[in-house]
């Protein structure tokens, strides 16, 4: 958590609303793997990380309520009561969501005041969207003793991501945002909604970041369109969701699918597995292993799934190159954002160094490079 981002929501909140507000930090995450697996009730390895959105929040005397994006200089007015979603792209949505579908389950919150401002830059592939999502909800159910759990408001998050916001997104990040523990990463049944924790100590070495810091348009109706057809493929299987589906069962039904559509499910059936044998890597300290699986999630995500960029793709083959990075993956939706790299820490600095200026000569832009520690989910800063 960062104790200036809390100092500054807090400062700007009093200066603007003469009151003292609640204050909330709301992480943002890294996934170590098992990325689209999530809307298939598959498994993920998310974790929380000290970046993310600090949020001051306050019930409001007035009869409306205010909304400051600080990062984005943009405050809005609003009528709790008339609500409707916003122009698509519009940060607004995602507050708007929350609330809306906070009323849908019969529940009342009153006027209020939030004032955000995070360190996550959006597009990251880190959920600063649900970072925000979550801050939200927790601050109103804090605010208006709405009785909510952990687990109703990652869901009013997710659904408010979905009907406001137009991304039928799974539940990865509103929950690793919501339940992380410091130092851990949450191996989660995307089915059950449970997840057990695994302490990451990988010793010499450790995870980093490449932001890529670019994100490429149309990434919403991509992310919908992988969605929808892996639905269809489970539909035709007569099951569920791919989780339940092996290759085997896949192979049945060659014909009746499209080879690129084939080829989606089955990056989303090895992607699974792949997950699960991460676990197992983690467990046994085998970061050979767990290397080896995160390289070849890649590849899974930019040949068969199709949602990487040449940006990714570059960084992956710069580390690809050097010989003490066990292995790196685009992470998060694709399309942009961050690459995560297993590296040996002392080579950590050398490599980002390189990367880098390989790709500022490729690209003509800079990328950058971030070191996280996993922290604790969306909480109450006192
Ligand atoms: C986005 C979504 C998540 C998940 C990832 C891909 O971050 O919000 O639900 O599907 O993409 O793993």
């Amino acid at each position: 958590m960062s104790a200036t981002l809390i100092k500054d929501v807090k400062d700007i909140f009093k200066e603007t609303f003469n009151t003292d507000p609640l204050l909330i930090f709301s992480p943002g995450r890294i996934n170590i793997i098992g990325e689209h697996t999530d809307y298939n009730d598959g498994f993920v390895f998310p974790a929380a990380v000290n970046k993310g959105i600090a949020a001051a929040i306050q019930k409001s005397t007035t009869e409306v309520s205010t909304a400051y994006a600080v990062d984005m200089d943009s405050k809005i007015e609003f009528e709790l009561d008339k609500l409707k979603p916003s122009k698509e792209g519009s940060w607004e949505n995602y507050v708007f969501g929350v609330i809306a579908e906070i009323q849908n389950r019969n529940k009342t919150v009153g006027n209020f005041n939030i004032v955000f401002k995070g360190n996550i830059p959006g597009g990251a592939g880190m959920s600063s969207s649900a970072a925000l999502e979550n801050s939200v909800v927790f601050g109103l159910n804090e605010l208006f003793n709405l009785g909510l759990s952990k687990e109703d408001m990652i869901l009013i998050s997710q659904k408010a991501e979905h009907n406001y916001v137009g991304v039928k997104c799974g539940i990865m990040d509103q929950y690793a945002s919501m339940f992380g523990i410091k130092n851990n990463a949450l191996h989660l049944d995307c089915r059950t909604i449970k997840s057990k924790p695994y302490e990451i100590d990988f010793k010499d070495h450790q995870l980093m970041l490449i932001n890529t810091n670019v994100k490429h348009s149309l990434s919403d109706s991509a992310y919908n369109d992988r969605r929808s057809a892996c639905e269809s493929i489970a539909a035709l299987l007569g099951i569920k969701a791919l989780r339940d589906a092996t290759e085997a069962d896949l192979e049945i039904i060659t014909e009746k699918v499209t080879p690129e559509n084939y080829q989606k499910a089955l990056y989303v059936i090895q992607e699974n597995k792949r997950t699960e044998k991460a676990a197992k890597a983690i467990e046994d300290n085998d970061l050979e292993t767990l290397g080896t699986l995160i390289y070849a999630s890649h590849d899974g995500l930019q040949h068969q799934y199709k949602v990487s960029c040449d940006e990714l793709d570059f960084l992956v083959d710069q580390a690809k190159t050097n010989k003490h990075v066990l292995g790196a993956r685009m992470m998060g939706g694709g399309f942009g954002g961050c690459t995560i790299n297993l590296i040996a820490k002392t080579e950590a600095k050398a490599f980002a160094e390189a990367a880098s200026e390989a790709y500022k000569n490729k690209f003509d832009k800079a990328c950058s490079v971030y070191f996280i520690e996993l922290s604790e989910g969306t909480h109450v800063v006192k």
